[in-house]
């Protein structure tokens, strides 16, 4: 599709990369950039540098760069044009053509269409018709108000293998589209047949108000406890979450996580806006940051057994990996949230929650868990825990209160603890270095294994300050132009690179060479902005540019083969680029 090229450059402007990325990793400013923990490799110290002036990003780790549209392209794994419109919707513009996105051949927009026909289906079979009887019973069971029932469109799917497809069939959906959606399955003589069947019916609803998926519950039958819809073109289980569609509208920028959909709609019916869940799957990355985007802090509010206590920990990690701060509840005499606030009611509930305890408190909590701290054995394995989970706090203070409040505890020197703890650091510091050691020899090995380069390391470092400087001075791309021509290139990326410009400059005044994206994938891309980067500090200017155009002109290919690079050299042009933070 050929998508207009002001509307991109509006969808770019329309979204800094700074704002983009925080979602993802945690940004702090230094100077004209900012500096994160590289999103897309594991690293400890921050070496993904964040060029607010241009739009870019480049991991001196991992050579991972772009703009923006990279960026997206890479995390979210879309292709360009879906980027494109992930950021067009990021920013609320309207993508061009939008119901021609169609996928499996049924368009997005006609499964919501679907979905939305369905859940008033349901909905009002619970509210109205003699079927729905068993669904009320469950309900009023459960203690869910009618007004809560009307707030989430509870349903109820008739026991019946047919009634839903009937009544979709009347409204004129065909049975791949019911299929496409995942509302019915296939038969084996053809035809389709329900696929929630006797289930009380939970709608997912996204941010906008679409109903997106179901998850049905079984009241007495047989299968599964919780029946999910899989996903479809309209749904992406692990990059929504239940109930964030009213979530979103309290301004406490404070989140409540609950395990279960039940668990939601309680806490929610006991006044509490902001809680959500996972939709049937333990929680993703997506949500994590889906959940920063509207709170500081999360309290993760999972039952309280050995299987809701091993969520929480995931939970904490990847809530604390983008920037979350997370508290726990601790709850006692029920066995989920909605357990609790039945036998003790809302006011206790909100107790709870502001009783929780910071995620170190749970973590110091499990380090104890099934050892006896009276006995020595059960110290020693108890400290050496605690060692290990204070070695990861990046705060020395934070470090510092922990390690006294363990010392207290145990009768154990502090500084004793202190040695412990910096030395398991310093062991955690060495493995890194190792790594970028590694990291090196990976680097070397890529330059080497790029005969054009190795065997023209001048030239190659000449086009390579050209295309730097087109970069940096698109208004000057003219004047290389004239002078230089893509045959003069040594290495055929470069050159495919320089061609790629000289189109652009053709077709368009928005030239800018991190918008070279749908000529090149993600990983060239991140090899441009590279070449970008780099050559912001070098420092070509007009003059300076000529004399590199004339070592590229005046080159021949038989010249004597080239110089070679030692170790040493590639550690210091590493260790430069490293220092450029
Ligand atoms: P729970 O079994 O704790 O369910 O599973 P619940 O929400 O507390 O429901 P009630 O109170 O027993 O009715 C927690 C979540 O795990 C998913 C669902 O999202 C559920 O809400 N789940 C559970 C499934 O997807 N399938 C299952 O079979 C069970
Ligand atoms: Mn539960």
């Amino acid at each position: 599709m050929a998508l207009p090229e002001q509307f991109i450059q509006e969808v770019k402007m329309n979204n800094p990369i700074d704002s983009v990325m925080s979602g993802y990793a945690n940004l702090i400013r230094r100077g004209r950039n900012a500096v994160c923990l590289c999103p897309f490799h594991s690293e400890k110290t921050p070496s993904c540098t964040v060029y607010l002036e241009n739009n870019s990003f480049y991991c001196f780790g991992c050579g991972t760069g772009g703009d923006v549209v990279t960026f997206i392209m890479k995390i979210e794994n879309l292709d360009y044009i879906e980027a494109l419109k992930f950021l067009a919707d990021r920013a609320g513009m309207t993508f061009p053509n939008e119901e021609n996105d169609v996928r499996a051949g049924i368009p997005k927009a006609r499964i919501l269409e679907m979905n939305r026909a369905a859940a008033r289906y349901f909905h009002d079979i619970l509210k109205n018709s003699a079927d729905g009887e068993k669904g009320r019973r469950y309900f009023a069971e459960r203690q869910l108000l009618p007004k809560t029932i009307t707030k989430y469109g509870l349903g109820y799917a008739p026991d019946d293998w047919h009634s839903l497809a009937n009544f979709m069939h009347s409204q004129g959906y065909k049975d791949d589209e019911l299929v496409t959606a995942n509302l019915c399955d296939k038969g084996r003589n053809g035809g389709v047949y329900d696929r929630f069947r006797d289930r009380v019916m939970f709608p997912i609803i996204d941010l906008r108000g679409n109903v997106i998926a179901f998850g049905g519950r079984i009241i007495d039958g047989s299968g599964p406890k919780y029946l999910n819809s899989s996903d479809t073109p309209a749904f992406k289980k692990s990059m929504n979450l239940f109930s964030m569609n009213f979530a979103k509208r309290s301004d406490e920028r404070r989140l409540i996580l609950a395990e279960g959909y039940m668990d939601v709609i309680s806490i929610n019916q006991a006044g509490f806006e902001n809680v959500v869940a996972s939709l049937g799957t333990s929680l993703t990355q997506e949500q994590a940051r889906l959940m920063s985007r509207y709170a500081d802090e999360v309290i993760i509010a999972y039952d309280s057994d050995g299987a809701g206590q091993n969520a929480t920990h995931k939970a904490i990690n990847l809530l604390s990996a983008v920037g979350l701060k997370t508290r726990i509840i601790k709850m006692e005499g029920a066995k989920d949230p909605d357990e609790y606030i039945k036998k003790f009611g809302a006011p206790r509930f909100r107790q709870l929650l502001d009783k929780s305890a910071g995620a170190m408190e749970f973590e110091i909590a499990k380090c104890r868990s099934g050892l006896d701290i009276s006995t020595e054995a059960g110290k020693v394995e108890y400290l050496k825990r605690c060692v290990k989970l204070f070695s990861e706090v990046a705060s020395p203070i934070e470090r510092e209160i922990y390690i006294s409040r363990i010392a207290d505890e145990t009768k154990v020197h502090k500084e004793m603890l202190m040695q412990q703890v910096n030395g398991a650091i310093k062991k955690q510091i060495n493995a890194e270095q190792k790594q970028q050691w590694a990291d090196i020899r990976t680097f070397r090995d890529t330059m080497r294994s790029n005969p054009e380069a190795y065997k023209h390391p001048k030239e190659y470092k000449a086009e390579t300050g050209v295309l730097a400087f087109i970069a940096a001075y698109p208004e000057d791309a003219e004047y290389v132009i004239s002078k230089l021509s893509p045959e003069h290139f040594v290495t055929s990326f470069n050159k495919k690179v320089y061609e790629a410009i000289i189109e652009k400059t053709k077709k368009s005044a928005f030239y800018d060479i991190l918008s070279l994206q749908s000529e090149f994938t993600a990983d060239e891309m991140g090899k441009i902005t590279e070449i970008a980067v780099n050559g912001k500090n070098v420092n070509i200017d007009r003059t300076t540019v000529d004399d590199l155009i004339n070592i590229l002109t005046e080159h021949k290919d038989d010249q004597p083969g080239a110089d070679k690079l030692s170790d040493d050299d590639f550690r210091d042009y590493f260790k430069k680029l490293q220092s450029r933070k």
